[in-house]
């Protein structure tokens, strides 16, 4: 084969791989005007573009984004790709929220067609928001996580995806016995997991849909194949953690509904957690599973506020999910400006580098790929965004007042959306690009 060099010059910002939340200034790289360099899709070279420059001279062909800013692919943690319709659906909270629009508008995938239609709309809304990577929620239908595996595979993206199970207290025309869940999960293990790419994660709903036969089947399935991952939701709302306690009378917490069955390990992500007790958050770290705050979900559903502080405490890993729909954003970027605000009104505002960290390398650690994606070192997979702020005028305007990386971030945050992206790229490809 063929070796394919490709380089591109442009304001480049990462973190080095022993970044943690805790010392992250320490931690980060940043070239105002840096030169990128890829050989067959992956990084060769990141730093000074002079100083790079002298060491590959050979290079011809740089492409110019010296006005830009140039940051790792962004890595969305928790999102349903059967749930752009229910964006912007308004009244009601979680369990409302779920029976009324959710549920009504996820029995739509069992159309292979309109499943692969409105997949397709789904990843691109990703892609042009600079997303590169997601953890996704399905519906019950095995032609939905098909349609995310199949369009990812064309793009050849880095995606995490399963069909979701609910064998208990859904309409009957999303409930699949748990026997079934697992028979369609093993043949989308077979398609996908592990094929480019890919890989699959088990996904039973939540405790309210899950019955004690579900969470052991899904166990099963956890013990055949010991590579895939395990998503689900805990914790988000008051009535929702009632609804779970009721319905698993045995279990200590919310937690050990999932922990009892051997579902919570390090492969482990858990959406929401707000209100997770102290116990749990222990119980969290001590397995190595992190937790997915869903900021504009969270206040959209009037779930309640995250507690990072606790959860940096107890050494839980966190990353961020725009959980479409009930998300309001497939920007990963306005989905930090409102984690940042939560944070605030918590009295322990988040600082720029942290929320960048949670999009790009804390991301890819939460998802334990932080070997392949997340940062610029060589030999990482080379999917990166590119940001204009200049497609932004008052974002333009704020940056030109900035005194320090920080400030740009931060200002980036709070202003930016998918305006300013101007291309991404993945495996060094360019699938969005304005020029
Ligand atoms: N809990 C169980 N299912 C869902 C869902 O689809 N969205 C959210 N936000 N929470 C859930
Ligand atoms: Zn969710």
């Amino acid at each position: 084969m063929t070796q394919e060099f490709k380089a591109f010059r442009g304001r480049i910002f990462d973190f080095d791989r022993d970044a943690g939340m805790n010392d992250l200034e320490k931690h980060y790289r940043y070239f105002p005007d840096g030169l990128l360099i890829l050989k067959d899709g992956k990084v060769l070279a990141c730093g000074d573009f002079e100083k790079l420059h002298a060491v590959f001279p050979g290079l011809d062909d740089v492409t110019d984004y010296s006005q830009c800013y140039i940051f790792p692919g962004f890595i969305d943690a928790h999102v349903h790709s059967v749930q752009t319709g229910a964006i912007a659906s308004d009244g009601s909270q979680l369990l409302e929220w779920l029976a009324n629009y959710v549920f009504p508008g996820e029995k739509q995938f069992d159309n292979d067609q309109y499943a692969y239609e409105h997949t397709a709309f789904f990843i691109n809304q990703l892609l042009k928001n600079g997303t590169t990577t997601a953890a996704v929620f399905g519906s019950v239908h095995p032609a939905s996580a098909d349609a995310v595996f199949e369009i990812s595979a064309q793009k050849n993206m880095r995606m995490i995806c399963g069909n979701t199970w609910m064998d208990t207290n859904a309409p009957d025309y999303l409930l699949r016995s748990a026997g079934r869940s697992y028979d369609e999960s093993v043949k989308l293990i077979g398609k996908w997991h592990g094929k480019q790419r890919l890989h699959f994660a088990v996904t039973p709903r939540f405790a309210v849909t899950s019955s004690p036969e579900g969470l052991e089947a899904a166990h099963a399935l956890v013990e055949a194949y010991p590579g895939i991952y395990i998503q689900t939701h805990i914790a988000e709302n008051k009535a929702e953690v009632h609804e779970a306690g009721r319905l698993h009378p045995s279990s200590r917490n919310y937690l050990d509904i999932y922990d009892r069955y051997g579902l919570v390990n390090n492969r482990t992500l858990l959406g929401h957690g707000i209100y997770l007790s102290e116990e749990e958050m222990e119980r969290i770290a001590q397995t190595g599973a992190s937790v997915v705050h869903c900021p504009t979900s969270n206040l959209f559903l009037g779930s309640g506020l995250f507690d990072q502080t606790k959860m940096l405490h107890h050494g839980i890993k966190t990353a961020v999910g725009s959980d479409i729909g009930a998300g309001t954003s497939f920007s990963m970027l306005q989905n930090l400006n409102e984690a940042y605000k939560i944070s605030s009104l918590r009295g322990t505002p988040l600082n720029p580098l942290q929320l960048f960290y949670f999009i790009t390398l804390g991301g890819a650690k939460v998802l334990n790929l932080d070997d392949r994606i997340g940062n610029f070192d060589p030999g990482k997979e080379a999917d990166f965004v590119v940001i204009d702020p200049s497609e932004n005028d008052l974002l333009n305007y704020r940056i030109a007042r900035a005194d320090s990386i920080e400030d740009i971030l931060f200002s980036t945050v709070i202003l930016g959306d998918d305006r300013i992206v101007r291309s991404v790229y993945v495996m060094g490809k360019k699938l969005i690009g304005k020029d």
